[in-house]
């Protein structure tokens, strides 16, 4: 097995509890990858010999960013709704429908080709770990069909059957939630991880999104939600109360919805690009973190709400406009993705982590947000 020594490592990011602090940085140190894993972390002086040496050249290295929140498998674009929200338009659940149409319309192949070329867009700026959801297909063989393209780019794949109620049941609902929680998702839970739920106005009501949530965890998925994108809702007191993963948007929260996510286990999902693209008031994430709630940061990466794939781009959003320090947003970018995914091999460097990182082409971290737009990603790493 080959060794890698990265080495005149300038600052290292190792969100690692055990080691203090919340990024928990080191200077002037070494990492060593065997097998995929992190084998060896530490002083600079004191690395051992590897088979092959790469120069950090005084850079800073942070772990991979792990996106948990992205729509990837679609066909089309939605470049002239964009428009109209820059002049003057309010962003409405309902253009969901137009995606629905043209990824009806669109060949596996295509939708695959479009979701790994997004996948390489994403991996070109530093996320090494990534959630696919469906929901643009909307019928059990269509949304079957999404998550076998997802699957073969993640192994962190979302049911979203339940993404908004399709025309052709727009007299008939109820009808419509009884096909996601009964035919949809016994064709679709082979093939995904998490069952999500779009709790909104507009889309799904808290009775409903129960519904489909608590039948997806009875086929083993674990479950997500998007709520409080567009308003209040009841969405978030249910995650918390369902134990899911994360609630995602969270942009209009009342005091008891806070409340709930600072003594529940449900990571609070900040989507900067989805409250940029829809002109959108942001998120208070000073506000959560100081409450005690757990957060992390995603693309949201879908042609309506938010078609950015840059994980750096959301973090210096979130710097400048959620009012979270540096340090904050990249530990939600990495570690609270991975709390988010509930997963703890990924978000941090530590003996035995998988070794996904990057070399930044910045002496620290604080160039993400304080360089907005800026291709700041030297080398990426993954492990396995
Ligand atoms: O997370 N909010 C619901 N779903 C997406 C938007 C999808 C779309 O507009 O096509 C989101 O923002
Ligand atoms: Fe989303």
């Amino acid at each position: 097995m080959t060794t890698t020594l990265i080495d005149n490592i300038g600052l290292l990011v190792t969100n690692d509890p055990a080691a203090g602090g919340l990024t928990a940085e080191r200077h002037e140190a070494a990492i060593v990858i065997e097998d995929g894993l992190v084998a060896w972390l530490g002083d600079a002086r004191n690395a051992p010999d590897a088979d092959e040496r790469v120069d950090a050249e005084d850079r800073c290295v942070i772990p991979g960013f792990v996106d948990s929140h992205t729509h990837l498998v679609f066909a089309g674009d939605r470049a002239e709704e964009f428009e109209h929200r820059m002049t003057g338009h309010a962003y409405a659940a309902g253009g969901i429908r137009s995606t629905v149409a043209a990824t009806r319309g669109a060949s596996e192949d295509a939708l695959f080709d479009n979701a790994v070329r997004l996948a390489a867009e994403m991996r070109a700026q530093g996320t090494t770990t990534l959630e696919i959801k469906s929901g643009y297909g909307l019928t059990t063989a269509d949304e079957q069909r999404l998550l076998r393209v997802a699957e073969r780019v993640t192994s962190e794949t979302t049911f979203l059957g339940a993404h908004v109620v399709p025309s052709e049941f727009a007299d008939d609902p109820a009808g419509y939630v009884e096909l996601v929680t009964g035919e949809m998702l016994a064709a679709c839970a082979p093939h995904a991880k998490w069952v999500d739920v779009f709790c909104e106005g507009g889309a799904f009501d808290v009775d409903q999104a129960r519904s489909i949530l608590m039948a997806g965890k009875a086929e083993g998925l674990g479950a997500r939600m998007h709520s409080g994108q567009l308003a209040v809702s009841g969405g978030v007191q249910l995650a918390v109360e369902l134990d899911a993963a994360s609630v995602d948007h969270c942009t209009y929260l009342s005091a008891a919805d806070i409340d709930a996510l600072a003594s529940g286990n449900t990571v609070a999902t900040a989507l900067p690009g989805a409250e940029f693209s829809t002109r959108q008031r942001y998120l208070d994430a000073r506000m959560l973190i100081d409450a005690g709630v757990t957060m992390a940061i995603a693309t949201d990466c879908n042609p309506g709400s938010s078609y950015t794939s840059s994980m750096p781009f959301c973090i210096a959003v979130a710097v400048r406009d959620m009012r979270m320090s540096p340090a904050e947003a990249l530990w939600a970018a990495t570690a609270g993705g991975a709390a988010a995914l509930r997963r703890t091999d990924v978000g941090r460097l530590a003996v035995g982590t998988r070794a996904d990182l990057v070399i930044l082409d910045a002496p620290s971290y604080l160039h993400l947000a304080y360089r907005p737009g800026v291709p700041l990603v030297h080398q990426v790493f993954s492990g396995r």
